[in-house]
């Protein structure tokens, strides 16, 4: 930019020759990182985040290859909705004294002065996404699925992250015992076949009038055992007393155990569809632990509820591999039409792990692999070569390649590490004859072929080839 100095024409008038001093021109200052290149500090992952790098690509294809299989296969139709919703959906729809709004959602003004938050859940969206697009006037329910980033500011440690990912199912519209039995079977069904062993835990919390009778109940009873509850249970006695049911101190285990069960406190609907439900389970095989004590952190959650655990690994809530149940308010809690749904949401990054920490994962998806590798040798051969390669994709033959790489010794070394089965190979005189050579890389034989009736020969060629060792 030119400064005003630099700008100022001297007047006409003056003869005297004056050597006016100038002042010297701030420059702005440089951003710190660029005064010296050597200083530049490495930029490291933020607390609570994971990179999902190349090694663990097939791990995170076969999650999402199995949960679109599964979705498909029970009629759950894909939906997105942002990352980024009005914070008031989630304050609204999970409740303000829970966890995850209170203290784990990532909330700030957007620059319009909006307050924003990255999705803490799905199933606010969702509901907020059916009341928008006006689903209720589609044919009930409407089934959705969901593969995707969500984000909560909890504490890091073993399976807990700031950023992590869900699949989750929601059945939106309709109430029935077999809907809810139905999204435990697709969730326990997109484990089984991962071949991790799952157990689900199931109770009800009846509907909103049960809960409110056993809370004062409840309230009662921890009040009477305050002195043995760890602090933050203390707390939760007023502000949220379901959790302290939740609490997985010491302290607090013998005080939870003993405490008045929410089962008994169902009014007689409530008990008749927890029933059904049940039955549901047991007609399909699904194995279930009633656990009276399961209340799960959310507050739209109404009746059916449901967490999943690996068998044998169940003893910490950060080992739940998913969780879901009935919320039968929220759509209208968020401006629709009172509408029933259930859902659930399985956490990938707990599923991956048991995943890696298999010896035989005989449920993996194969790594993408390619027969066919394609060397060159030379600036005219080099050019040539991706014409090639582009035209081969187009016929649906993949090639690897290094067109960067000059030697034709580093090339064949790249093809042998890729397990190809067969080299193209073209230099300045296949350039100029219009051919090319077709290396087999286990006998080391070596065919010329037209250029013209290369993709017609490779695909013969490699019609039965399998992945070299
Ligand atoms: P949620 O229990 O809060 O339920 O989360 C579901 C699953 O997400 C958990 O069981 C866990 O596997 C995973 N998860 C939660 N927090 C973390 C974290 N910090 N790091 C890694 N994984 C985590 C829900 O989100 C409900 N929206 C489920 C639902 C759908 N209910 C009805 N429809």
């Amino acid at each position: 930019m030119k400064t005003k100095i630099a700008q100022k024409k001297k007047p006409a008038s003056t003869k005297k020759k004056t050597v006016e001093k100038k002042k010297p021109v701030k420059k702005p200052a440089e951003p710190s990182e660029s005064k010296t290149q050597k200083n530049l500090r490495t930029i490291s992952l933020l607390r609570g985040m994971k990179d999902i790098t190349p090694k663990d690509e097939l791990y995170w294809r076969t999650a999402y290859h199995k949960a679109e299989e599964m979705a498909n296969a029970y009629g759950f139709e894909f939906m997105e909705t942002p990352a980024l919703e009005e914070a008031v959906l989630f304050t609204r729809s999970l409740g303000k004294d829970t966890d995850v709004v209170d203290k784990e959602m990532y909330v700030f003004e957007d620059r319009d002065g909006t307050r924003v938050a990255l999705r803490p859940e799905w199933t606010a969206g969702a509901v907020r996404a059916y009341i928008n697009h006006g689903m209720q006037s589609l044919p009930q329910p409407v089934k959705v699925w969901n593969y995707g980033a969500i984000f909560r500011h909890d504490r890091p440690q073993a399976g807990r992250f700031r950023q992590f990912h869900q699949f989750g199912c929601e059945t939106i519209g309709q109430r029935h015992p077999c809907l809810d039995a139905e999204l435990i079977l697709v969730a326990y069904n997109f484990l089984k076949d991962l071949g991790i062993h799952a157990n689900v835990n199931i109770n009800s919390i009846g509907n909103l009038e049960d809960r409110q009778n056993y809370t004062i109940e409840l309230v009662g009873y921890l009040r009477s055992k305050r002195s043995y509850l760890c602090e933050n249970c203390k707390k939760r006695i007023n502000k949220n007393p379901l959790r302290v049911l939740d609490c997985k101190e010491e302290s607090c285990a013998e005080v939870i155990q003993e405490s008045p069960q929410i089962i008994e406190w169902l009014g007689e609907e409530s008990k008749t569809y927890f029933m059904k439900v049940l039955e549901c389970l047991d007609e399909l095989g699904i194995p279930y632990i009633l656990k009276s004590t399961l209340v799960r952190g959310l507050d739209y959650y109404c009746d059916t509820v449901f967490e999943f655990f690996e068998d044998g690994n169940e003893e910490k809530s950060q080992n739940a591999l998913g969780g879901g149940g009935r919320y039968d308010m929220l759509v209208e809690q968020l401006g629709g039409q009172p509408t029933p749904a259930a859902g659930f949401a399985l956490g990938l990054e707990r599923v991956i792990s048991i995943l890696r920490a298999k010896e035989d994962n005989k449920n993996l998806l194969e790594k993408p692999w390619s027969k066919v590798f394609f060397a060159q040798l030379g600036d005219q051969a080099n050019y040539k070569a991706l014409k090639l390669i582009e035209e081969m994709r187009l016929q649906g033959v993949i090639v690897r390649h290094n067109l960067a790489k000059a030697s034709l010794k580093g090339q064949m070394e790249t093809a042998d590490k890729l397990g190809a089965t067969h080299t193209l190979i073209l230099g300045q005189k296949e350039v100029h004859d219009g051919t090319i050579i077709i290396r087999d890389m286990d006998s080391g034989n070596q065919e010329i072929v037209d250029q013209n009736k290369l993709i017609a020969e490779i695909k013969k060629t490699i019609k039965t080839a399998k992945p070299r060792k």
